[in-house]
């Protein structure tokens, strides 16, 4: 396969002026790795375009974590036939989670003859098999104009929660060094970028694979905190297991953490928890939520959960609706239980039928809604600082400190490296909709 790159990038791609198109499925893990990606690939001389038709390369990221991503994956991937139907000439790459299967690499070979090259999640080997071709790799200063930034901090994970399969697609967990971790952030400040998000899988585990060390994710989150500008921090995802006090009282007493908190719960019953291997209980997870409402009152806390895990009966599922009702999240990410290969709870005896996994998250999902829609409403009159994102015709759209949205109606020019006032003066559908307060 490597063999059909090189013929391509010595037909094509010397001496001319190459377009990629990008399209990313997943999680921030995988837009930070596209980023990492499409950075490489004009350094060593491509550009960057939006509309695949234009491109000569296209490179496709891609996640495994439930059935329904790998459907939409692969209708996708059909859809690109017809695009390197209309151009032969057009090289396609495709990565990611769902492609470090093997049985998934298999089926791409067998079925999808137009896919050049399957590679994983590793973008070493993505690199290396361009420079191997002697593109000259020149890294250019990579956190330039940017009022938003990723940056991965630990990768792969440890924790084998029995239905998941990123532990199998993203390998065993490695923290990245911490001098490097500050120099970066040090970079984004500087360049003015306004809002950095820390990622890994479980960030709470961070330092824990180095040797004879005392550095772990609070006294990273303090050592961020030194470096002095005008920007916020934010980190996902948090698992319940390692959220130590140590770590509430960290956020506290750093001025730049935003105040907002994912906390995946998945359940709310300890046999269903259990099956899940998530090694922490209803009552742990609460009095985790009870400390950070007691230290950090006002945080917004998000959270994830399956519904329909194998074995969850109606007192299961009503102990989760319990919790829900408990916390009052301000909005939580749910997903029907989808059996992944090689994971512990594929084999697990499932007797719950797909109608009743359906009838179940729709009630989840109606109760959610109304906590949501209490929750929002506390926020109207209210001002927030906001930074903007993104420009519509007649709408701007701003992020605040607790991760929310906000429309806002454009009376002003406004720049994105910049926090800007805003109140929020009406709530519709969920959405949040404001005005700039006048300074
Ligand atoms: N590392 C993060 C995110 C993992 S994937 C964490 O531990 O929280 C994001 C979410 O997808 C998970 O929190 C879980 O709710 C959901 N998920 C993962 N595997 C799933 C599966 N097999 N079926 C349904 N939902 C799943
Ligand atoms: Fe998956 Fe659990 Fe690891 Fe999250 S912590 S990535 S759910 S195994
Ligand atoms: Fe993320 Fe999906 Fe991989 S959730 S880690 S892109 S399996």
């Amino acid at each position: 396969m490597y063999q059909k790159l090189k013929k391509w990038l010595n037909k094509f791609a010397f001496g001319y002026k190459i377009g990629f198109f990008t399209k990313v499925f997943g999680c921030q893990q995988n837009e930070f790795d596209i980023e990492r990606v499409k950075e490489f690939l004009v350094n060593v001389g491509f550009i960057s375009t939006d509309k695949i038709e234009e491109a000569g390369l296209i490179v496709i990221n891609t996640c495994a974590v439930r059935h329904s991503a790998e459907d939409k994956i692969f209708g996708y991937m059909g859809e690109l036939k017809k695009i390197k139907n209309s151009n032969p000439n057009v090289f396609i790459i495709i990565l990611g989670c769902m492609t470090q299967q093997k049985h998934i690499k298999e089926r791409i070979l067998k079925s999808y003859p137009h896919v050049d090259l399957i590679l994983g999640t590793s973008f070493d080997e993505f690199s290396k098999i361009f420079k191997d071709f002697n593109l000259s790799y020149l890294p250019k200063n990579e956190c330039k104009n940017k009022s938003r930034a990723l940056i991965s901090i630990i990768s792969g994970c440890n924790n084998f929660c029995s239905y998941c399969i990123v532990p199998f697609v993203r390998g065993r967990e490695r923290s990245k060094d911490i001098n490097e971790i500050l120099e970066k952030v040090n970079t984004l400040i500087k360049s003015n970028c306004k809002d950095i998000t820390l990622l890994g899988q479980n960030v709470n585990s961070y330092g824990n694979d180095f040797i004879d060390s005392n550095i772990n994710f609070s006294v990273l989150l303090n050592e961020i905190n030194k470096i002095k500008g005008d920007y916020r921090l934010r980190f996902m995802t948090s698992h319940p297991k390692d959220f130590s006090d140590e770590l509430i009282h960290a956020i506290k007493n750093n001025k730049y953490m935003c105040n907002h908190i994912h906390l995946p719960f998945q359940s709310g019953s300890n046999k269903i928890l259990n099956l899940m291997n998530r090694k922490y209980t209803r009552e742990k997870y609460l009095e985790i939520i009870n400390k950070i409402k007691f230290y950090l009152p006002n945080f917004f806390i998000t959270g994830d959960v399956i519904v329909g895990f194998p074995g969850e009966n109606e007192d299961d599922f009503g102990q989760t609706l319990s919790l829900i009702k408990e916390v009052n999240f301000i909005s939580v990410f749910s997903f029907i239980y989808s059996p992944r290969k090689h994971t512990f709870a594929y084999n697990l005896k499932d007797t719950t039928t797909r109608e009743c996994k359906i009838k179940r998250m729709q009630e989840f999902i109606e109760i959610q809604r109304k906590i949501t829609e209490r929750k929002l409403n506390e926020l109207l009159d209210k001002e927030f600082r906001v930074l903007i994102e993104n420009h519509e015709d007649n709408f701007l759209t701003g992020r605040l400190d607790n991760n929310l949205t906000v429309k806002i109606k454009n009376t002003k020019e406004t720049n994105s490296k910049e926090f800007y006032f805003v109140r929020i003066n009406k709530i519709e559908k969920n959405s949040l909709f404001g005005e700039f307060v006048n300074s």
